[in-house]
């Protein structure tokens, strides 16, 4: 109910934010790319791993009987039937350069999240710190974003009517054979829209979608952890979204855009299916 779901929305904020002023107040100093060639991938795990760990310490604490899922640590089981899903850093990589394009994301589920297409997230919220920005929407309750002295500002989607005009974001997987994949779908969609992004984090290219500042998403196999919780922030505000042909947006694609631009997006991404 509405009230639940208020609760959830609240708290998946307070976490989100929390994480994310561990992530810049304890980004460690030795975390440059050039000094770090060596271990980089380690500093980061541990960066990814702090963050998770109080994620899910607060979560269990707050909400004992809800089951958790996360990038780094995988699955804990729950009785109510709400998951927790959580991605500790979104936009490693950002995050590894300095690049101030990242962001902790925190969503609770309904459903099964190991199947696709079979649950949905009801609230949830992205917090980008160095964008100072944090994302928050609850089902039915509309989405906002809060800057850190508190300001409240509701989130619409653009009034993008054309796929020719839209502004485009999406993502790349980190495997070869997935780039090759995405990077035909990425050619014959470069000449139809009026440019595309790849700003490195999808909650945030998602989010981005709710404020306007994209006009359409997508991207093929994406991770529920990635995508949870900009999914109902970017519905909220007004988006459309779902996944392959006949599908809700999942595990092997996400395509978010304004409602006037989804059809023709989707069949320029998939054109067999037409
Ligand atoms: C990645 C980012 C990226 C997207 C990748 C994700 P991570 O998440 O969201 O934008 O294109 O598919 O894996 O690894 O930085 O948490």
């Amino acid at each position: 109910d509405d009230a639940t779901v208020r609760v959830l929305r609240d708290l998946a904020f307070d976490l989100a934010r929390e994480a994310g002023e561990l992530i810049v107040d304890e980004r460690p100093d030795a975390l440059g790319v050039a000094d770090t060639k060596s271990s980089e991938v380690d500093v980061v795990t541990v960066m990814d791993r702090r963050s998770e760990e109080v994620l899910r310490a607060r979560i269990a604490a707050a909400r004992p009987d809800d089951a958790i899922l996360g990038e780094e640590d995988g699955a804990s089981a729950g009785t109510s039937g709400l998951t927790w899903v959580i991605d500790p850093i979104d936009g490693t990589v950002n995050y590894l350069y300095g690049h101030p394009f990242y962001a902790v994301s925190v969503a609770v589920c309904v459903g099964d999240t190991a199947r696709e297409g079979a649950w949905l997230p009801v609230a949830g919220a992205v917090a980008a710190p160095e964008l100072d920005r944090t994302y928050v929407a609850g089902h039915g309750q509309g989405a906002e974003v809060v800057d850190r002295a508190g300001r409240r500002r509701p989130l619409a989607v653009s009034g993008c009517k054309r796929l020719e005009l839209a502004l485009v974001g999406t993502g790349f997987g980190y495997e070869a054979d997935k780039r090759r994949e995405q990077g035909q779908m990425l050619a014959s969609l470069l000449p139809r829209v009026r440019d595309v992004r790849r700003a490195g984090a999808a909650a945030i290219d998602l989010c981005f979608v709710a404020e306007g500042i994209l006009d359409a998403y997508y991207e093929s196999g994406i991770n529920a952890w990635d995508q949870a919780a900009g999914q109902v922030i970017a519905t909220e505000a007004g988006a459309l979204m779902s996944g392959m042909p006949g599908l809700p947006a999942g595990k092997t694609m996400a395509v978010a855009s304004t409602p006037k631009i989804h059809e023709a997006l989707r069949g320029c991404l998939f054109p067999a299916a037409r």
